[in-house]
């Protein structure tokens, strides 16, 4: 079997339309000196509740929930984790029964993501830091099994090999789309911080045989941690679909430098970088995820990077609900 039939066997479970479009951002091609032509993939389309990324690899953990006999799904995330909000949200449809362990401290008046949690009535644990988060899960796992579930447990961002395949198809989807509209991109940027985005894209732009530089913008990890994870998910995948040879660290393009003070704490950059897509093109970004890795395209542009002739791709992940808090 050849590895884009081992990849079609693996089960998925259809959530959404996934085909979101690509739209070219020709204002801030103006704009920007040194900026080539600009495209945006808008997964931010995926919903009406901008479920993002999320559910593409939720299509995935799905399946195996069910192929598992799983009743219960167990996951976590910061207090505005698009991943955990949308996981209750899409489980409600499938019947799948969602517990969140989420750190940080509960707001008196909640907003964004932990609003609609509660709204859809997700049951919610609070722990102090991320460290505590993965115990918490395992502990409550122990709880429901004793109780007669069948649990599984969903890593942060559901960032694994069962998760990934969503980002694989993803590439098969923009294959499709560059076929579509004529055109090859030369860069792809998006936020990066669990590593099963860019794991996705990576393994996908191998088995689709396509090759646009992926370069991702970290939202809160270092460089070394972000590529020894994106490794370490993809590796287990690569070798279930019979893909070789299988790609390092070196091959990697991740980038740390505009994380500024923190996860979610806005820069300069990415606040201008908020100013310039929503008042030229109407593109909503938010300042964990989609504002560093819009600002970092703007940075490289100026600095020089590209070709006038490049084509460059903003992943649009999604997460702008996080804007209104
Ligand atoms: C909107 C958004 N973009 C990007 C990411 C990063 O994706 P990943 O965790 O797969 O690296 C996330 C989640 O972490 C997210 O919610």
């Amino acid at each position: 079997m050849t590895s884009f039939e081992l990849f079609q066997q693996i089960p998925r479970m259809e959530i959404a339309p996934l085909q979101t479009p690509v739209h070219r951002c020709g204002r801030i091609e103006t704009v920007v000196p040194g900026m080539p032509a600009l495209y945006v993939k808008h997964d931010d389309y995926i919903g009406p509740l901008v479920w993002g990324n999320k559910l593409r690899k939720l299509e995935y953990v799905f399946a195996e929930a069910r192929r598992l006999g799983a009743d219960t799904l167990i996951t976590c995330g910061g207090l505005q984790s698009n991943h955990a909000r949308t996981t209750a949200h899409a489980a409600l449809r499938f019947g799948f029964r969602v517990i969140l362990v989420l750190n940080g401290v509960p707001p008196a008046r909640p907003t964004g993501n932990l609003l609609i949690d509660f709204k859809i009535g997700a049951e919610v644990h609070f722990v102090s830091t991320r460290e505590e988060r993965q115990e918490k899960m395992e502990k409550l796992a122990d709880d429901q099994r004793a109780l007669g579930h069948k649990v599984l447990v969903i890593p942060l961002g559901a960032s694994d090999e069962v998760g990934l395949p969503g980002f694989i198809r993803a590439m098969g989807e923009l294959k499709q789309q560059q076929q579509q509209l004529g055109i090859k991109f030369d860069y792809i940027f998006h936020p990066s911080s669990s590593g099963g985005t860019q794991s996705g894209l990576e393994v996908g732009k191998r088995l689709f045989e396509i090759d646009p530089r992926i370069i991702g913008i970290s939202a809160d990890t270092s460089e070394r941690e972000l590529k020894e994870k994106i490794v370490t998910i993809s590796t287990p995948v690569m070798k279930h679909l019979k893909m070789d040879p299988m790609f390092d660290e070196d091959q990697l393009s991740v980038d740390d430098r505009f994380i500024g003070e923190g996860y979610g704490i806005p820069t300069a950059a990415s606040l201008e970088a908020e100013k310039l897509f929503s008042e030229q093109e109407g593109i909503l970004v938010d300042h964990f995820y989609t504002a560093k890795a819009a600002s970092a395209i703007i940075h490289y542009a100026r600095e020089g990077f590209f070709k006038p002739d490049d084509r460059v791709l903003f992943w649009h992940t999604g997460g702008t609900i996080s804007l209104f808090q």
